[in-house]
């Protein structure tokens, strides 16, 4: 694994300014977020991480409070904001008109309100505007406010979809200032040295297929990619005579073989889809552990984000 790692030069993964995180729903893409925060943070980086989806999750793996759309702090140097269409058209439309008695005046209005949100796209453009704002123009004492920033983006289809509507948006308007914007999130999203798409999967027949699709429709589409990240992989923990003794042990040990053996499954599992993925993906894979706690929180996070730092 640390020779495959050594693909991502040069900058290192952790040295970008955004990465996305992406893949299908339930794999981990909010606790991958979490534990990528983490590990930048332990490189001493100020990391900001931004929640798309309608229910803020990663606030609830450290432990804190929903941030909502205001930027809390959940951690040493890691901070997170969970980014709704209302707030972001908010801020988007002062940011233009310069002055919130004017954007008030324009666009609190009911029927303004009733166009914008019908508009298509505008909701995911808003959003993405503010998540490339903070990863790429967003400034304090001269220096940009975060070294890096975290998106934890909306699942496979929808996830694909939102990264391209700056694209989209491009080949209708070509001109203006929503177009110039629309130019800075694109190139942005698309500059390898800058930003990186990250996909999560599972050792699992679906979300492996998943990966693989949602793999080759970012090349095509030419949004750079980071690593794989193969999350709730099991590692074999029984030799194969150890399982036989197990299972000599007779009827008081018949619910330990039963685990050992759904345990090695899953192992087994767990190797397959690397190798499926390995020779379907061609970017380092990482594998995440499955973490064996009772509460998923912050204790599994730093689990994780070790294996991370080590694997990367
Ligand atoms: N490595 C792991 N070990 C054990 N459980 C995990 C691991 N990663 C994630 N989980 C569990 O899997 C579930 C889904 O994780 P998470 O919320 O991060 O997924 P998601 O992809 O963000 O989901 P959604 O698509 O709903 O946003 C959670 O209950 C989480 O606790
Ligand atoms: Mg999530």
């Amino acid at each position: 694994m640390a020779k495959e790692a050594l693909d991502v030069t040069p900058p290192a993964l952790l040295d970008r300014r955004l990465l996305v995180v992406t893949g299908k729903g339930g794999t981990g893409k909010s606790t991958v977020s979490a534990a990528l925060a983490l590990a930048a943070s332990r490189k001493r980086k100020r990391v900001l991480i931004c929640e798309v989806t309608a229910r803020e999750r990663v606030s609830e793996l450290f432990g804190r409070p929903p941030s909502g759309p205001q930027i809390h702090k959940l951690f040493e140097d890691v901070y997170s904001v969970h980014v709704r269409p209302p707030e972001a058209m908010r801020e988007y439309g002062i940011m233009v008109l310069r002055s919130e008695t004017l954007y008030n005046l324009v666009f609190e209005r009911r029927w303004v309100r009733y166009f914008l949100n019908a508009a298509p796209s505008l909701a995911e453009i808003v959003m993405l505007g503010k998540v490339a704002w903070h990863a790429g123009r967003e400034m304090e004492h001269g220096r940009p406010r975060w070294d890096l920033v975290v998106l934890d983006a909306p699942a496979t289809g929808h996830g694909l979809t939102f990264l391209s509507v700056p694209e989209v948006f491009l080949s209708i308007v070509k001109e203006g200032p929503l177009a110039r914007d629309m130019k800075f999130m694109d190139s942005m999203l698309k500059d390898p040295q800058q930003a990186r798409t990250c996909i999560v999967t599972l050792p699992e027949e679906m979300p492996a297929n998943e990966a693989i699709e949602m793999h080759r429709a970012l090349a095509q589409r030419g949004f750079p990619q980071g690593v794989l990240f193969l999350n709730g992989v099991f590692t074999p923990r029984f030799a194969p005579e150890e399982r036989v003794q197990v299972a000599r042990g007779g009827p008081l040990l018949a619910a330990a073989a039963d685990a050992a053996d759904s345990h090695e499954a899953r192992a087994d599992l767990s190797r397959h889809y690397t190798s499926v993925l390995r020779s379907e993906v061609k970017l380092p894979l990482v594998s995440v552990p499955y973490v064996f706690e009772r509460t998923f929180g912050i204790r599994a996070i730093e689990q994780i984000a070790s294996a991370i730092e080590a694997a990367l």
